[in-house]
């Protein structure tokens, strides 16, 4: 059964406590990224863990290998069941990433975020890639299965040329999800929650249509068993 991956992108812990009061473990993880964690630290993950939710840490790591390997090792003893860096930090510090996250007991799913969906091809140019956009995405995507991890973060808009080139265990986490009667927010390249799952996504990653809905209970609900439907 697919669940929904919650992204509670708020400033404080109250929002955010209020927010999952509604919702329902059975049916999401939740999403914690830099800004909430920075407010709120660990004590925030262990609260919602006592909620019997599973914790996906959106840092998105990158720094030398050395680093990264033991922030990956302390992010992991907080006991999440996701966690990420960027691929661009490269194989060594990939590799680096999945020492860190295997020293602990039960050590989380590691995957990667390749090319933020932020940027487009004049922004990679920027930086110095000449590479096509896709192309990149897909290079720094195999990349990250070299390296060992789990899988990627990418749009689900992407799913139609990464799909193939991998094993069936990589994991392909979405984000950029938007039901038929949703405005967009400043996603660019949105699919609905089934036409992910069925191109191929493995985790949706949803926030305001869940967040900000009048409803968040039933909204959360109504995408769990659309997802699910046989
Ligand atoms: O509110 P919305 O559904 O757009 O939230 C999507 C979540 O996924 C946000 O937390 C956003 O930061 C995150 N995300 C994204 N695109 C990426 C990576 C992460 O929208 N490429």
């Amino acid at each position: 059964m697919h669940k929904v991956t919650v992204a509670l992108d708020y400033a404080n812990l109250s929002n955010a406590k209020l927010l999952v009061s509604q919702l329902n473990p059975q049916y999401c993880n939740l999403k914690i990224g830099k800004e909430l964690f920075t407010a709120t630290g660990p004590a925030l993950i262990e609260y919602f863990h006592s909620l019997n939710f599973k914790v996906f840490l959106d840092l998105k790591f990158h720094d030398i290998p050395s680093t990264v390997k033991k922030a990956c090792e302390a992010a992991s003893q907080l006991g999440i069941w996701m966690l990420n860096v960027h691929a661009s930090g490269g194989k060594s510090m990939m590799e680096a990433a999945l020492e860190g996250v295997n020293k602990s007991k039960q050590s989380p799913l590691l995957i990667a975020v390749t090319v933020l969906t932020s940027m487009n091809q004049k922004s990679l140019n920027e930086i110095g890639v000449s590479r096509d956009l896709e192309d990149q995405i897909l290079y720094l995507a195999k990349l990250t299965e070299e390296s060992g991890l789990h899988g990627i973060v990418c749009s689900p808009k992407d799913l139609y040329f990464l799909k193939n080139h991998f094993s069936p265990s990589f994991l392909f986490v979405t984000p950029g999800i938007r039901m038929k009667d949703n405005i967009a927010n400043d996603q660019i390249r949105t699919m609905t929650p089934l036409e992910a799952v069925q191109a191929g996504s493995s985790h949706l990653v949803i926030g305001r249509p869940i967040t900000q809905s009048k409803e968040p209970s039933k909204t959360l609900e109504k995408i769990y068993f659309e997802i699910n439907q046989a």
